[in-house]
């Protein structure tokens, strides 16, 4: 039997995974027009590409420089972000995701950029959350395993992590951080907008 002796004990976590979440105010007013937005996409180009998606509609990419009600959107709120700095510039690249029921997305990350993100257009109930895995999933799964519950959670020490997704939201994570997105399990489509940041640091 171990000897029971006095300790202090502190645990600092030090290197975090920062996942920006934004809610967009009086969202509802352009909800019918992104809906739109999306399908007039699809409408046009009905073949999309394949990358993530399983069943679902992904547009082909374009470069975000306003001049539409989804571009307009983005800009206005990636530029009013308050965590970057002022004199980094940003170049989006976006693409419009349609999920049919029982569609959904692989897990996968978004190379040869900076930050990704996504914006939650149209959630029907159970249509699908998005769950992260952490970049330590592989080398550290047995330590994060034997963790109690209550340390897990405290220090957001996860193998992974589901993030509920929200109409009128958007997600932006680092771009290496892998993802995937659940099955479509409501009986309408679920909407959604992702894109690729490229931060250009002018010091
Ligand atoms: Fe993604």
């Amino acid at each position: 039997m171990s000897e029971i002796i006095n300790i202090d004990y502190y645990v600092q976590n030090l290197f975090s995974v920062p996942i920006h979440y934004l809610s967009i105010d009086d969202f509802d007013s352009n909800k019918e027009e992104l809906i739109d937005y999306a399908y007039y996409l699809r409408d046009n180009d009905e073949r999309g590409r394949i990358a993530s998606n399983c069943g679902g509609y992904q547009s082909q990419p374009f470069t975000v420089n306003g001049g539409d009600v989804l571009q307009d959107l983005l800009i206005n709120v990636i530029s009013n972000i308050p965590s970057f700095r002022n004199n980094v510039d940003v170049i989006c690249d976006s693409w419009v995701n349609i999920n049919p029921p029982l569609s959904f997305n692989v897990k996968h990350c978004h190379p040869n950029c900076d930050i990704a993100g996504v914006l939650w257009i149209k959630i029907p109930k159970n249509s699908g959350d998005i769950v992260f895995y952490s970049p330590y999933n592989f080398i550290s799964y047995n330590e994060m395993i034997c963790y109690t519950r209550e340390f897990q959670e405290k220090g957001k020490y996860f193998n992974d992590y589901e993030f509920p997704a929200r109409e009128g939201n958007l997600l932006l994570f680092p771009s290496h951080l892998e993802h995937k997105v659940k099955q479509n399990n409501s009986d309408e489509d679920r909407i959604s907008v992702s894109f690729n940041l490229k931060l250009i640091d002018n010091n």
